[in-house]
């Protein structure tokens, strides 16, 4: 489904790992802005026209054979375009085959930028201000009506303008927070040379979306899978402001759910948000299939194709089901489009993906141009209450991939109380925000302890807390010592099974932020 702002910014994706970035900056702008592969079908983005179009960084260099190229028809839109890096060499390239050389001096990094020009795109920066370089070509040779507005001391050519038209380019990346500037550079293009508003917010999202999900469904009836988390229950409360109790959701306890998790999360479906919602105790049947596979992938397969299952059973016959409502995010969905292709599956994250197809339903992702921190400000704007939009992450499999190896309810009710321990300390010494993600994991390990007079052989539990923006990179949390030793005396004392506790302090990458 696609509801585009009637104000954006097109940016065009050449590969590079900051275009995401891009993307963030100008949102918090209030810009409403798309990410497109560089070599998108132009049809699909001309329509409302973009105020403005960017094109990114990317890996390659342009005189590389089957380098990405520019789509030259968009030159001749009369948009102002700005060109990052790759995307300002690629203009460069363009007009000038060859213009675009290796660097003598290549700039990684911390470059000072010298402005030139202040009339327009370098308006309200310092003389002098740190930028951040990534690429190893530099432009030698300005095409005609081209002028220097920026250098470095590396760097003759480090921000651009057109002497008539509006396109402008920049060697460094203004949207990264290493350049002090950026997001004032990118201000200065958004709003004084494409002159859009900014008035892309949360209340208008809301209300863009109502309209476009009403005429989407009709008198349709969709159904919405909550996952307790904050992006499923932020869909499901916009569509049922869209459409009412033509929405009905389906909330399965799948018995991997934290301790209480099911009782308090229906609770506030109910009671506070006043969603249409069917509890479902599928528990059974989900530890039932689960039992004696260790696999991690294995697991989330089980897991997802029992949902699907339940889902399918709470449907039965009724044939006015013609949607199904997902959380999807936009991280999500650029990933799967980049030119790139997708990337290597790391772990296949589970969504009730073969449902779908299954009964044949249409899919209605509305929050699947936004990222996490917008979903959640969605969230608050539709009065969902602080402290569930707080929440940490937690995965769909749930406790299931944190019990490692062997499911059993033994282990789990094991893994829950330790948990639980966790996450109350947390909130407890007012910790909680300061970390992305906290969770406990079951390590199939026993080990030997005493215990009073007595030897214990019992499992371990490994403690794990991590910052992070969004998830993709990840740094464990320097949690207080005092804090570790409080939560590791209460799991050890309260919980029988569990004799040895351990901090997990490995970064993301080369760890991932779960264990399986
Ligand atoms: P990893 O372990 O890949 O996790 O570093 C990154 C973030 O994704 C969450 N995660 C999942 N979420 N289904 C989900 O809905 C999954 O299968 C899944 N696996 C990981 C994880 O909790 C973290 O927030």
């Amino acid at each position: 489904m696609h509801s585009r702002h009637s104000e954006w910014i097109l940016i065009l994706d050449y590969g590079s790992q900051f275009t995401q970035l891009i993307a963030r900056r100008l949102r918090e702008l209030n810009i409403y802005c798309e990410i497109h592969p560089f070599n998108v079908d132009l049809d699909t983005v001309r329509e409302p026209h973009p105020g403005g179009i960017i094109l990114s960084g990317g890996p390659k260099s342009v005189n590389d054979k089957g380098a990405p190229a520019l789509q030259k028809e968009i030159l001749d839109w009369n948009v102002p375009i700005l060109g990052v890096c790759y995307g300002l060499q690629l203009l460069a390239h363009t007009e000038i085959p060859g213009s675009v050389e290796k660097a003598e001096k290549r700039e990684y990094g911390r470059a000072n930028l010298l402005v030139d020009n202040k009339e327009d795109l370098l308006k309200d920066i310092p003389n002098e201000s740190v930028v951040w370089m990534s690429h190893g070509d530099h432009i030698h040779q300005l095409p005609a009506n081209y002028e220097v507005i920026g250098h470095t001391s590396n760097a003759k050519v480090a921000a651009v303008r057109h002497k008539i038209d509006q396109i402008y380019g920049v060697q460094f990346h203004p949207e990264v927070a290493h350049t002090d500037h950026g997001k004032q550079l990118l201000q200065n293009f958004a709003y004084n040379i494409c002159g859009l508003k900014g008035d892309w917010t949360s209340e208008s999202f809301i209300d863009e979306q109502i309209s476009s999900i009403r005429e989407k469904v009709g008198n349709d009836k969709v159904l919405c899978g909550l996952s307790g988390g904050v992006d499923s229950t932020v869909v499901a409360t916009l569509i049922h402001k869209a459409i009412g109790d033509q929405l009905e959701c389906v909330f399965v306890d799948n018995g991997l759910l934290r301790k209480n998790e099911f009782d308090s999360v229906m609770h506030l479906y109910t009671r506070d948000l006043h969603l249409p919602v069917r509890g479902v105790d599928a528990s059974d049947l989900f530890l039932n299939r689960l039992k004696g596979i260790s696999d991690p992938e294995e697991k989330r397969k089980v897991i997802g194709n029992t949902f699907i299952d339940v889902f399918d059973d709470e449907i039965g016959n009724d044939t006015d089901f013609k949607y199904l409502a997902q959380g999807t995010l936009y991280p999500d969905v650029i990933e799967s489009v980049s030119f790139k292709g997708p990337s290597a599956t790391i772990k296949s994250h589970h969504n009730v993906g073969g449902l779908p197809e299954k009964m044949k339903l249409d899919l209605i992702e509305p929050v699947r141009e936004l990222f996490k921190d917008e979903v959640r400000n969605v969230g608050r704007t539709l009065g969902i209450p602080d402290h569930f939009i707080d929440r940490h992450p937690f995965p769909g499999p749930g406790l299931g991939i944190r019990v490692l190896g062997d499911l059993s309810k033994e282990r789990l009710q094991l893994l829950r109380e330790a948990d639980y321990i966790f996450v109350e300390e947390l909130k407890k010494q007012d910790l909680y925000k300061d970390v992305w993600q906290a969770l406990a994991v079951l390590l199939p390990v026993q080990s030997v302890g005493v215990m009073g007079d007595e030897r214990t052989y019992e499992f371990t539990c490994t403690l794990r807390a991590v910052t992070s923006l969004d998830g993709m990179t990840a740094d464990w949390a320097r949690l207080p010592y005092e804090f570790l030793a409080d939560v590791s005396n209460r799991i050890i004392n309260e919980i029988k099974g569990i004799n040895r506790v351990v901090y997990d302090i490995s970064s993301k990458p080369p760890a991932t932020i779960e264990w399986e």
